[in-house]
This record gives structure tokens, sequence and C-alpha cells, in this order.
């Protein structure tokens, strides 16, 4: 970030910024505008509020996602292989799980996750996480002296298998009463853009279930849903390389419900949103929605880092969800990101060489680029320095890889990114990349 920052001429194809030019700026001058215009509704919105958040936030959250969660349901551009189209609901889902009283409004989804893995764990204990997974977690789990486990990441989340032989084997060696969660982000995944079906979420909860009595204390799954609204739309092709390009049948699962919605969910699943991604990273909201007991722990770790999120940008965001301005954004935004995408994708086709696989994303800010398995991308390869030396800069992988004991890290993948670039620095940033790798593989 520091270097997209700092180097002008550097196109950053790194960082996760979001798309600059549709940054809702116009929208926000209006909405605080209108928020600081009388005492009777600026005070409150420039005074300390509550530890949890405000109660008008946590409210059009939970309403928010209830909406979501029942949209995915019914909308037609959603079909899941195994699961039925519509389904009655029960009580408890419908009231239970997006209550405002289990929401917690946070510093960005990140001091959520910072507070929700001290809440959890103890030095030693054990995390099972995608691989890969977001980079910024592990170090959350390596500055709390955890350690992490990875398991194999498919188009569509875990590998069941995979997770169940990670399980057994600690099973085995006598380790699985350190493990506490596991860590999922569960669409357009950050690195890969991966989104995880719900007939994965229902069978892994259940997986997880079953080894808890070997654990002897609950293994919560942690849901991180931060690119959840970043949908384009529309469909996506599996991956793709110039050189196999007979495409695979299309993703058709383009926002699935979250585990919320799944029988346990409200005693298992801990779930991560943020309102930096949908609407401004600037503006950094997140929230969480927990079970109890991690609930309370959670508000009294927040009580000790700040006793409550910025009032006033609570105040905005409450404001933007109820007028509804997010949700004209949030369209504008998604339209923009498909077609940066999409600039992308052509751009790889015509730049990269062939023997590369790309896995394309149907939403979220990323694509994930496979180079043949003995070329390394690495921080200190030489692919890597010499794209920096050409002004471009992309996430080696291999920093998405937990430090698993069990397993090698690859070395040969590539984030890279079309959230904060231009169309223009797209086509500029690949090109530049395309040449260096045509030289160097
Ligand atoms: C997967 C994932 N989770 C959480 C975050 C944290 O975002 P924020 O703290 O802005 O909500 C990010 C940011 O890039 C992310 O990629």
């Amino acid at each position: 970030m520091q270097a997209a920052l700092s180097r002008p001429k550097l196109i950053s194809l790194a960082a996760g910024f979001t798309d600059n030019a549709s940054l809702p700026v116009a929208e926000s001058r209006r909405l605080l505008n209108e928020l600081l215009r009388a005492t009777k509704t600026g005070r409150p919105a420039l005074q300390y509020g509550t530890t949890a958040g405000e109660e008008p936030l946590r409210r059009l959250t939970a309403e928010h996602l209830h909406k979501l969660d029942s949209s995915s349901f019914s909308s037609s551009s959603f079909v899941l292989e195994n699961e039925p189209r519509t389904r009655t609901r029960t009580k408890d889902e419908d009231e239970g799980n997006y209550s405002p009283e289990r929401i917690i409004i946070t510093g960005g989804s990140q001091q959520f996750l910072y507070m929700t893995t001290e809440a959890l764990c103890d030095e030693g204990d054990i995390v099972l996480v995608e691989d890969p997974t977001y980079f910024v977690f592990l170090s959350i789990l390596q500055s709390r002296n955890l350690r992490a486990h990875g398991v194999q990441l498919e188009r569509d989340g875990v590998d069941l298998a995979h997770l169940e032989m990670v399980l057994a084997r600690l099973k085995k060696a006598g380790e699985l009463r350190r493990v506490k969660a596991l860590y999922l982000v569960t669409y357009f995944q950050n690195p890969t853009g991966a989104t995880t079906t719900l007939a994965k979420k229902r069978a892994l909860l259940k997986l997880l279930k079953q080894y808890e009595r070997a654990a002897g204390h609950p293994i919560y799954l942690i849901e991180d849903a931060a690119y959840r609204e970043l949908a384009f739309g529309g469909r996506a092709d599996l991956p793709f390389s110039p050189a196999e390009r007979q495409l695979r049948p299309a993703a058709k699962n383009i926002a699935p419900p979250t585990a919320l919605v799944l029988p346990g969910a409200k005693e298992r699943v801990i779930y991560a949103g943020t309102y930096s991604k949908p609407y401004a990273t600037g503006v950094r909201v997140g929230f969480g929605i927990l079970p109890e007991p991690v609930y309370t722990a959670v508000l009294r770790i927040k009580g000790n880092h700040d006793f409550g999120t910025a009032n006033l940008l609570q105040h905005l965001l409450a404001r933007a969800l109820a007028s509804g301005l997010y949700d004209r954004h949030l369209a504008v935004a998604r339209k923009n990101y498909a077609r940066k995408a999409a600039v992308m994708k052509r751009a790889m086709a015509e730049h990269f060489p062939a023997n590369i696989e790309i896995w394309e994303a149907a939403g979220g800010l990323y694509f994930w680029v496979r180079l043949p398995k003995k070329v390394s991308a690495g921080v200190n390869s030489k692919i890597f320095q010499t794209a920096l030396k050409n002004d471009v800069l992309y996430v080696p992988g291999e920093l998405c890889y937990a430090e698993d004991p069990w397993r090698r890290k690859p070395a040969n993948e590539m984030r890279i990114s079309f959230g904060h670039a231009s169309a223009e620095n797209i086509r500029a940033g690949i090109k530049r990349l395309g040449k260096v790798l045509r030289k160097l593989i």
C-alpha cells in the first residue's frame, strides 16, 4: 500500500484498495450535511456512543444481512447444486440469527477478526484456514503465537475430504483440543476469487460438529464475507488459460447465502462483515455477528480497545443504508468492478504467455494467477524483482499460505487486483507484467 502511494510511476495491481473514481464523495457530503445541519442529529453523532455500536446501525445491518440472505435463496441467477431454490426458513433463522443484539460494530472487519481471535484462542492454539487465505489474517495468528493448518481450496470452497483428513490427523496427534476455529473467506475470496457454496458450508459445519466431542469444546466457523456484496452479477468462467481456452462450465453460484441460514448457526457461526469494500475503505466500519459467550468476550475486548467505533462514521453509514444511497452506490461500484475485471481478462489473454492458469473472478477485487509449478513468483524471485523494476507490483501468492509444517508453500502464484488501478493502468500494468513473464518463464 505504501509503495502504491509513494511511487507515482508504479502501477500497483497489489493493494486491496477499492476503486478511487467511484468513491461516494458527493453522496457522503450530502449525508454529512444532513446529519450536521441540526443540533438534534449532529450532537449524538459527535458524541461517544456505546461499545457494541449505535442501535440504528446494528438494526439496519441486521435487516440488510437478512435481506441479502433471503434474496440469495430466491434469486433466479443463483443456482446451487443440491440446494432447493426456496425453502421454509425457521423462526430461529429469521428472528434469532440476525438480531441486532448479536451484532457488534467495529473499526473495520480487521479489528473484529483480531478481537475474535483474541477471545477464542490461547497461545499455541490452532486455527484452520483456507490454503491460500487472507494474508493479514495469517499475520494476526502469527502475532498471537497461534498455529495455522491449511485446508486445500477448490473453486467452490475448501476440499471437504482434505478438511476431514486434517481434523483426523490432528485428532491422532492429540492436537484436536487446540483447534478453536475454521476461518473462511467465503465470497470472491482474497486472494483467489473462489466462492464457497452453501452445500459446502453446510457440510463443513457438520464435520466440525462431529469433531467437537473429541476436542472438548466448540469449534467455530468464522465466515469472513468481506467481498460478499461485490458480485458482478454475471457468469464467471472457471479457470481459463489462453492455451486451454476450452471454457469449463460456468460458475453459477454468484452469491449464495451465508452460513447464518444453516441449522446450528446461531451457536457456531461467527460472521465478519464490512462496509469498507462496498461503500468506502476510508470510512472503515465493519461488524460481526457472534454467538454467546464469544459475543460478551469480544465486547469486553472492544471495551478495552476503544469502547466503541467512531460515532460519526456509524451515523453516516446508517443514513446511507436507510436512504437507499448505499444500494445505489453499490450498484455503480459493482458495474465498475465488472468492467475493470473484463479489461484485465482481455489484457491477460493478450499479453500473458500461454502456459498460465487464471482463476477468473465473478466478483470481488482479485484474479489468481498460477504459473507453471517450478516457476517462482515469490518476493525474492526474479519475476517479482523484475516486475518491480518495471514499475508493476502484484502480491506474491506465497504470502497467502500459512506456516504449515505439513506441506510446502507453493511459490508459483500471484494475486492481481483490478480494484484500485484505472482501466488504463490495468492495461498498461498487465502489459508490463506480461512482458516480464514472457521473458522469464
Ligand atoms: C478477506 C478480508 N477480510 C477483512 C478485511 C479487512 O477489511 P476492513 O477492515 O476494511 O473491513 C480485508 C481487507 O482487505 C479482507 O480482504
